[in-house]
């Protein structure tokens, strides 16, 4: 009989874990091409966040975001100190004393990235979609906890 303890790691897939899936996902997907195609998505979801892109460079922007990507899937570790540098750097530079992006603008966000790799990654399933809002949520709710 495996303990109780055994049942449950066999139940619940870790976040490492998970984390792993999203990431071959997102190469999957197409990487760098991937944040591309999300920006242009992005930009049709909310007029407020159109807005805020209007004199931005999304070229360079999407480099940027596909670097943010990855270091959101290393955050999912918290004693990952280039991530954790990361993520507060963005979650400073995202807060009303600077980019000022609304709280309720990250819900937008994700839903729009959630419905770029549904389309994008050909192996995408409800539960790797799942996977992907539990992994992204994680360093989104650091940036927005900041605001
Ligand atoms: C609706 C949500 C968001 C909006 C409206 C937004 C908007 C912006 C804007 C206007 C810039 C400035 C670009 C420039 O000045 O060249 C920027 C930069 C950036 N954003 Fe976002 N952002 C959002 C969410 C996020 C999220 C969730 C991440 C990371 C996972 C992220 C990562 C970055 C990075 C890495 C930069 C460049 C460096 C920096 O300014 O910190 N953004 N964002």
């Amino acid at each position: 009989m495996p303990s109780k303890h055994e049942m449950a790691k066999f139940l619940t897939m870790g976040i490492q874990e998970k984390a792993k899936h999203v990431h071959e996902s997102y190469i999957r997907a197409g990487g760098r091409s991937f944040v591309a195609v999300f920006y242009n998505n992005l930009m049709q979801t909310s007029e407020d966040i159109r807005k805020k892109f209007e004199h931005i460079d999304l070229e360079s922007q999407a480099d940027a975001l596909a670097r943010a990507i990855i270091m959101s899937f290393l955050f999912v570790d918290h004693n990952h100190q280039t991530a954790t540098k990361s993520l507060d750097k963005i979650r400073e530079s995202h807060s009303r004393h600077n980019l000022n992006i609304a709280p309720e603008l990250y819900d937008t966000w994700l839903a729009c990235m959630i419905e770029t790799v549904a389309a994008c990654d050909p192996q995408a399933t409800e539960e790797l979609l799942t996977d992907w809002h539990a992994v992204m949520s994680i360093a989104i709710n650091h940036i927005r906890e900041g605001y």
